[in-house]
């Protein structure tokens, strides 16, 4: 089973990027090197965690870079996106933990040299504990100190970084961080997610102009994740319960970045659910981006219920869906690409993340993981739907290089195209490897 690129996609073209990606606290390990961050007390609730795992060793990156880095190389890609460590570079005193900083440095260096562009998120939902002590992403003071951070990251990396990305899906930090408590830091209150989503945007916002100083070069941007939401019958009620759950799931995240404003359900929420909006923040959160992430994996239905007006429905049984119980639906894809173009004036958009998890098997040295190349062959196609329908595409990059500690769900969910046991900590191409190595060798001898 091949991946392969029909003459004229967006994915032949010389100038489109195609790359995997990872987080920090999902690989890294080497937790006694840095200061605690949220995701370490949340992995000790009783219950939090499905396997009971915790990040202590993750796939061991921090021993064992060289050899991903190499596997990386091996793919024929063009660039590899991870995330930095919050709690690795900036110690709980405020004073800069440099050997964390030097840890980076080498992955940067080490893709340089071997010319595979750096795309570096800054916050993939490592938050220090130091900083969830003091009130976390309710407290307007972390998102400046979130600027500080990219201030100190971005000097010591400056142009060695080709791509920064503020953010990782606030969505997930906010409403599952702060409202489900589903995530770290296992909060749950209508009345507090809200209220994070607005200092993350400001983190963002407060960033931008200071990694355009520091990086002048660097393409910078955020990365948001989507779902597209269908009404789940012809009834008119159903299709204003899809609208409400694109307005707080999707539309909150997105609009005020690209207009400074957010939706007008802002007015109707109730009182206690607003965020407080001090005059000028809605400018900061509106810097320019060089570029929008785009992470895609599912759709759902949604039909009206519920107190907030809408019930977000589990896929049917017959539709087809990955280990994570989430439909494979590469037509939501284009649907949300176009949408988007229609919606707003978008900055040139990256699919930062895109893939599934299968329930792999090891046997004899191979894991056959043809459903995943399934997968990333029908989103890249979808992808390229989008592309010739007029949405600027730029790039495409594989979640996730390594199987890794997918948050709640542990080790129990594999994303990679590269096998992890974890026991040995041993590495296996899986198929889907190989298929993205071969399809990306052919695209270079033809560019
Ligand atoms: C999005 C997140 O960015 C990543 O950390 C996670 O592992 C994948 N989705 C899969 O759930």
């Amino acid at each position: 089973m091949k991946l392969s690129v029909p003459a004229g996609s967006i994915f032949a073209s010389p100038d489109f990027t195609v790359g995997v990606a990872t987080s920090s606290f999902q690989i890294e390990g080497a937790a006694d090197a840095r200061e605690a961050s949220i995701w370490d007390t949340f992995c000790r609730r009783p219950g939090a965690i499905a396997d009971k795992s915790d990040g202590l060793l993750a796939c061991d990156h921090v021993n064992r870079w060289r050899e991903d880095l190499a596997l990386v190389a091996s793919l024929n890609v063009d660039a590899y996106r991870f995330s930095v460590s919050w709690p690795r570079v900036m110690r709980a005193d405020g004073s800069v933990n440099q050997s964390g900083l030097a840890f980076y440095t080498q992955l940067l260096d080490f893709l340089n040299a071997h010319n595979i562009k750096a795309y570096v998120t800054l916050y993939h939902w490592d938050l220090p504990q130091y900083l969830e002590d003091r009130g976390g992403w309710l407290n307007r003071d972390t998102a400046h100190e979130f600027a500080r951070y990219a201030e100190v990251v971005a000097t010591a990396f400056g142009n060695k970084v080709f791509s920064y990305a503020t953010l990782n899906e606030p969505f997930c930090s906010a409403y599952l961080g702060y409202e489900t408590g589903v995530h770290a830091p296992g909060k749950a209150s209508r009345a507090y997610s809200k209220k994070a989503v607005h200092h993350l945007l400001l983190a963002h916002g407060l960033a931008m102009p200071i990694l355009r100083k520091c990086a002048p070069e660097a393409q910078s941007g955020i990365v948001l994740n989507f779902t597209p939401y269908y009404p789940a019958s012809d009834d008119p009620q159903d299709k204003t319960a899809a609208d409400l759950a694109h307005a707080h799931h999707n539309d909150w995240y997105i609009r005020p970045i690209l207009t400074g404003e957010y939706p007008a359900l802002l007015d109707a929420l109730p009182e206690e659910e607003k965020p407080q909006i001090i005059p000028g923040d809605m400018q900061i959160i509106a810097a320019k981006n060089d570029y929008l992430g785009v992470n895609y994996y599912t759709r759902a239905k949604v039909s009206a219920g519920d107190d907030r007006g809408f019930e977000i429905l589990e896929p049917a049984s017959e539709v087809q869906t990955t280990a994570m119980g989430w439909e494979v639906y590469p037509q939501g894809l284009t649907d949300l690409l176009l949408q988007l173009h229609r919606d707003f004036t978008l900055p040139p958009v990256l699919i930062t993340e895109n893939g599934m998890a299968c329930d792999d098997t090891l046997i004899d040295g191979k894991v056959e993981d043809v459903k995943r190349i399934e997968y990333l062959q029908s989103h890249m196609d979808a992808v390229d739907k989008a592309a010739r329908q007029g949405v600027l595409i730029t790039g495409y990059f594989v979640w996730s290089l390594l199987d890794n500690f997918e948050w709640a769900l542990g080790y129990t969910k594999r994303f990679g195209i590269v096998y992890v046991d974890y026991p040995t900590q041993q590495r296996t191409l899986k198929q889907s490897a190989k298929a993205l190595r071969s399809m990306l060798a052919t695209r270079c001898s033809q560019a």
